[in-house]
């Protein structure tokens, strides 16, 4: 834990830099919110376009209104239940927040983080911190320091180091602007809680249509390439590329029969959502440092529990479904 570090990161982020931290879900590239020239910087270490719009990380539920408008009751009662954590709620912005920071909507993502290394930096700091994940535009988000240093090197002016992230994978985000909640991006906190303190049904569009092939642009990716396999074509699949020396990964979580043959690797993955989306990332990212062919991931169960993780498999392989055997080729 770099605690000791905060000063020197609050001093960075006052004077215009850039300090890289730890949340629960992965680690965020962290600039002054209100500060567009230190904003603009993070865009560039990422090589992210700007009309993407930034989430505003805050100390306090009572920060909300610093930066939105019109607020409405669901939006404490998921604060209540649910911050500092995981859920990014989008709302009307005030006039004053930076148009780099929304991408030019009238709207803000606003979340509270539950990492003692985050909560400290922002309540010493005091200021909104606008940070997306902290890795380049496309690649998967980072869930250690080290793999911070390796997205970003030097483009960072300070890495707070604050071990694994907890969660794993970046926050559920919900768009509160209506009396028609929707989940734009599923996370590890389900559709399912999320109703349960609402007390209604919001819109989840993710859940009916992250299954169509080509929805999603390659996106939180590794760059090996890197496809979905159904449970019941895993053992033809081995057994076929047994006659071949490709190198491959597949990242099982069921108990299916997998043949051991030497060119061909199985990671065992947990069965149990919350552990599974723990090491999802950094196992992905370990993969594709050591020069597989291809890595198949096991799809995943149908429950609202792995709807993130869901995605963000569908995400890490651009919807590609194994349906015939590898070849040498690529
Ligand atoms: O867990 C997380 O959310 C992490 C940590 C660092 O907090 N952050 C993160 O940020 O994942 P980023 O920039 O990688 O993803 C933020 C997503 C983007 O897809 C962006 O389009 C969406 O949030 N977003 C931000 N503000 C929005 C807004 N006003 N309306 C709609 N979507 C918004
Ligand atoms: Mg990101």
């Amino acid at each position: 834990m770099t605690l000791s570090n905060i000063p020197k990161a609050v001093a960075i982020l006052k004077r215009g830099g850039l300090v890289a931290f730890p949340t629960e879900t992965v680690y965020g590239l962290g600039a002054d919110a209100s500060n567009e020239f230190a904003v603009r910087r993070i865009f560039a270490a990422k090589n992210r376009p700007f009309h993407h719009p930034l989430i505003v990380h805050i100390p306090t539920v009572e920060d909300l209104h610093k930066w939105a408008v019109d607020i409405q009751p669901g939006v404490f009662k998921l604060a209540q239940a649910f911050w500092p954590g995981p859920l990014t709620m989008v709302l009307k912005r005030q006039p004053h927040v930076l148009d780099i920071v929304t991408g030019g909507q009238d709207t803000i993502g606003l979340r509270m983080p539950n990492h003692p290394v985050a909560q400290h930096l922002l309540q010493a700091a005091g200021i909104g911190l606008a940070a997306p994940s902290a890795n380049q535009f496309t690649h998967i988000s980072p869930t250690t320091a080290q793999a911070v240093y390796e997205e970003l090197g030097d483009k960072v002016d300070l890495i707070l180091d604050g071990g694994f992230c907890q969660v794993g994978l970046e926050s559920t985000i919900i768009d509160m602007t209506s009396d028609l909640p929707a989940i734009l991006r599923p996370g590890m906190i389900s559709v399912e809680a999320i109703n349960q303190v609402l007390g209604l049904e919001v819109i989840c569009n993710s859940r009916n249509t992250q299954r169509a092939p080509g929805m999603h642009a390659l996106h939180y990716a590794p760059t090996t390439n890197t496809m979905l396999i159904e449970t019941k074509d895993i053992l033809n699949t081995v057994n076929s590329l047994k006659a071949e020396d490709l190198p491959v990964a597949f990242l099982i979580r069921s108990d299916c029969a997998f043949p051991s043959s030497p060119h061909i690797t199985r990671i065992q993955m947990p069965s149990e959502p919350s552990h599974f989306a723990q090491g999802l990332y950094h196992t992905l990212r370990k993969l594709d440092q050591e020069h597989y062919q291809s890595i198949l991931i096991e799809a995943v169960p149908e429950g609202v529990d792995w709807d993130g993780i869901r995605d963000r498999i569908f995400k890490a392989t651009a919807s590609r479904c194994i349906s015939k055997p590898i070849h040498k080729y690529k």
